[in-house]
């Protein structure tokens, strides 16, 4: 187990940031992630678990200790005729993962395909896309306590998934280390989930209309690959925001006054598209410098290349004093800013 000075992050998060971190180890298991925080106490040196950096804003050098989580390793620990318990290791690449259990015909990932980062960050903001939450296959995940130093097992209840959001997020923030998750997968009687609107339309226009789940696979990373900026050509990290959700009469007095808002009711009321109300404040396209607004989905904020963090940041602050303005709606910011 090495620890380096001075490591530039540049290469380590997907928005593109040219920062330092003051010390930057690389652990490659429970017995790598002991040592160095033993010889790197939090108590006087600050923290930053990293993953493969597709969530973060970095707004300067990191004046303590990054810990990229590299553990490796997929097991399947039960199986039957109609499901199987298989586990990853949090340093697992997730889109990997998903291509993984795709192949072996287990079912249950495949809508989030293609989301960029490690397994082991997946359960952290309860990932999603294309009508599929991570939180409805996973079973649990291991962690390993920073200050108890013990490792401990969080069921799906102990976790308590929301949307873009979990405990991790909330009471336990920084306070472990996630180890691996389990997913419990569906095998011959696994039920598509085809209800998105954008995925029935490319299995109509492609002819099929008994889609496996290779298929869903494919289409979702065709579809996301029409829709997203690929971080390898545009430094980004996906939605900056969380789409808003606001009570149904707050809904309908927008709607009457905006009839083109896009939305999608959801528990406790309405779920914005803030992509929407990105583009109607006029921001699309919008570019100062090298920090923008891709000109395809107004919720990604890119780096042309030189951006510093605090230029992304100030742009997101604009965004959201002009849809407070506009709309009086508070956008939520789901990229971590450090
Ligand atoms: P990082 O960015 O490295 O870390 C994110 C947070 O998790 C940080 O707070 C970090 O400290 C913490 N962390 C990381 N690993 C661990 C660990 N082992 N233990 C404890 N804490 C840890 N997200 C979606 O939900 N849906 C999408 O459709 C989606 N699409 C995206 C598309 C693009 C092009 C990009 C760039 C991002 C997208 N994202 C999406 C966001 C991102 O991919 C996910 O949030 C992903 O889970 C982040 O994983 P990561 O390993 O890169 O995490
Ligand atoms: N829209 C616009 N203008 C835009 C972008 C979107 O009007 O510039 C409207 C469109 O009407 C569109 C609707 O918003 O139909 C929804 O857009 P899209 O399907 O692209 O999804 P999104 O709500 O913008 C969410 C997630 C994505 C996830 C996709 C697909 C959040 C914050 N974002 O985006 O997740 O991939 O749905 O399911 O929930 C991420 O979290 O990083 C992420 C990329």
């Amino acid at each position: 187990m090495m620890i380096k000075e001075n490591q530039s992050l540049l290469t380590f998060n997907t928005f593109g940031i040219d920062v330092n971190a003051r010390h930057f180890s690389e652990v490659f298991s429970p017995g790598d992630l002991k040592e160095v925080f033993e010889s790197h106490p939090s108590a006087s040196h600050p923290h930053l678990v990293l993953g493969g950096g597709s969530n973060i804003l970095f707004t300067s050098d990191f004046p303590g200790l990054v810990i990229k989580v590299s553990l490796k390793g997929i097991e399947v620990v039960e199986e039957n005729e109609r499901e199987v318990l298989v586990k990853a290791a949090a340093g697992e690449d997730w889109d990997q993962f998903v291509s993984y259990c795709v192949l072996h015909g287990w079912g249950g990932l495949e809508n989030l395909s293609q989301i960029p980062g490690q397994v082991g960050s997946s359960p952290i903001q309860n990932i999603g896309a294309y009508g599929a939450e991570l939180k409805d296959c996973f079973e649990s995940l291991e962690a390993w306590g920073k200050s108890s130093g013990q490792i401990r097992q969080f069921s799906a209840e102990a976790c308590r998934f929301g949307y873009r959001d979990s405990i991790f997020k909330r009471e336990a923030r920084g306070k472990y280390v996630i180890l691996s998750v389990s997913f419990r997968l569906g095998k011959k009687s696994h039920k598509l989930k085809l209800g998105y609107g954008a995925i029935q339309a490319e299995f109509q226009n492609r002819g099929i209309s008994q889609p496996t789940i290779a298929d869903v696979r494919e289409v979702i990373c065709s579809l996301r690959r029409s829709k997203l900026p690929d971080p390898h050509v545009t430094g980004n990290a996906g939605s900056f925001f969380k789409n808003p959700v606001v009570e149904q009469s707050v809904f309908e007095l927008l709607k009457a006054e905006y009839p083109g808002l896009v939305a999608f009711p959801d528990k406790g009321g309405m779920k914005l598209a803030a992509g929407w109300l990105i583009e109607k404040a006029g921001w699309k396209g919008f570019r100062e410098g090298d920090a923008g607004v891709h000109p395809r989905q107004a919720l990604v904020l890119v780096n042309y290349g030189n951006a510093n963090g605090l230029e992304i940041a100030a742009l997101s602050e604009k965004i959201k004093d002009s849809v407070r303005k506009m709309f009086g709606v508070e956008l939520e910011t789901e990229v971590n800013i450090i």
